[in-house]
């Protein structure tokens, strides 16, 4: 009922808050024998740490992730699997205010009103710390999707504010191209095109100038994945993929394949035609020539690369006064003194490929279970 657990043969269960002593995440239904080290979930957790560049939070957290229980001999049991990320560098003092005033976006109003009781130190659970936890549980899943059918999913950042990207061919983008300038340089903003690298970063750093923060857009490409994954109704692809990533503080928006722009579109212009070629295994290979469906149809995947955006909104916490109220109803202003990130979209990037890659293994292990149990039909 709490909604801390996620997904139904790969479950990812996460407690813990910004200010607490730890963020842990439990895993049930990975399967046995997959490679997993402490080391192995660091890269993902260095993009997503706090601290990582001048345009960031400066909180610092070195987000070293110790594995408790589910690995022998640096590989997964199938048993459960437990991972926690302790935190060191939490400064409540910051949050004291926060106590009697409700910052505008954020969650402080909306847990008192639920719960009668909120943590105001780091934003408690509402908090973008808990994400930590699923990055490593995204680290696993990627792993198993990797071996599964040498799946990939790579995100990156498209839009910040209004400095767009262009990216022509999103299943070409590489890691490498997120992460590195093609001079090397480290890609702060993890936008792949590199001419509008040098904007987005002029921007950040302006509004952080102005005590302001700015949205942006994310894209998020899986690649091989197999066609068949997902169910008809309830539980599409599409649909577990938009609660995954809707599930991630600050997102305000999904959309797959052309998404919003298909609704000013005639049929005729948005359908993507199919083909088929030869394969070794006699039965033909069925594709499409274009993927404006974005890798799913009737909820399944088709073969082709998912491909989503999620739209994010810009840091609700400033450091300029914004006007407000008391819980008791009185008018006040809040100025946070926390360290927050002018532009959530570098941070989001991990974040968001680690929801896809969990929908994806638990998609590919509940395919495994129901269509793998007797021989395919020929
Ligand atoms: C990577 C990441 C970092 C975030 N950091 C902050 C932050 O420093 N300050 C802040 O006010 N919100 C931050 N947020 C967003 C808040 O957690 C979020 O806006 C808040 O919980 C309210 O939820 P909602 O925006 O989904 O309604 C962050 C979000 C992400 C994804």
């Amino acid at each position: 009922m709490a909604g801390s657990s996620f997904g139904q043969a790969f479950r990812v269960t996460t407690a813990g808050e910004s200010h607490g002593p730890a963020n842990v995440v439990i895993i049930d239904g990975c399967p046995p024998g997959l490679e997993l080290t402490e080391s192995d979930l660091a890269a993902d957790l260095a993009r997503r740490r706090p601290g990582q560049s001048h345009l960031v939070t400066q909180r610092a957290e070195p987000d070293a992730a110790e594995i408790l229980s589910g690995v022998l001999h640096g590989r997964t049991t199938g048993t459960s699997l437990a991972i926690l990320v302790r935190n060191v560098d939490a400064r409540s003092r910051d949050y004291a205010d926060l106590e009697d005033a409700y910052r505008p976006g954020h969650a402080d109003y909306t847990y008192d009103v639920k719960y009668g009781v909120r943590d105001a130190r780091g934003g408690g659970r509402a908090s973008a710390r808990e994400t930590v936890a699923r990055v490593c549980a995204g680290v696993v899943a990627k792993r198993l999707l990797a071996a599964a059918f040498g799946g990939r999913v790579v995100g990156y950042v498209t839009r910040v504010g209004d400095v767009r990207a262009h990216v022509a061919a999103p299943e070409l983008v590489t890691l490498e191209q997120v992460e590195r300038l093609p001079d090397g340089s480290p890609n702060l903003v993890r936008c792949p095109d590199a001419a509008r690298v040098g904007p987005m970063i002029e921007l950040i750093e302006r509004v952080r100038k102005e005590g302001d923060s700015v949205g942006g857009v994310a894209e998020i490409v899986a690649t091989r994945v197999p066609a068949g994954l997902g169910e008809p109704v309830f539980d599409k692809l599409k649909a577990d993929l938009g609660k995954a990533l809707f599930s991630v503080p600050a997102v305000v928006g999904v959309e797959y394949g052309d998404g919003f722009a298909a609704a000013e579109r005639r049929g005729s212009e948005h359908n993507d035609p199919f083909q088929a070629e030869p394969s070794a295994g006699g039965a033909p290979r069925i594709s499409t020539v274009t993927n404006r469906h974005g890798g799913m149809l009737g909820g399944i995947s088709s073969g082709m690369p998912i491909v989503l955006r999620c739209a994010v909104k810009p840091t609700s916490s400033l450091p300029r006064e914004q006007a407000t109220v008391t819980p008791g109803g009185e008018p006040t202003a809040v100025r946070t003194r926390g360290r927050h990130d002018p532009c959530l979209l570098p941070r989001f990037v991990p974040i968001a490929e680690a929801m896809v890659a969990i929908v994806l293994a638990d998609h590919w292990l509940r395919w495994v279970g129901q269509t793998r149990a007797f021989p395919p039909r020929t």
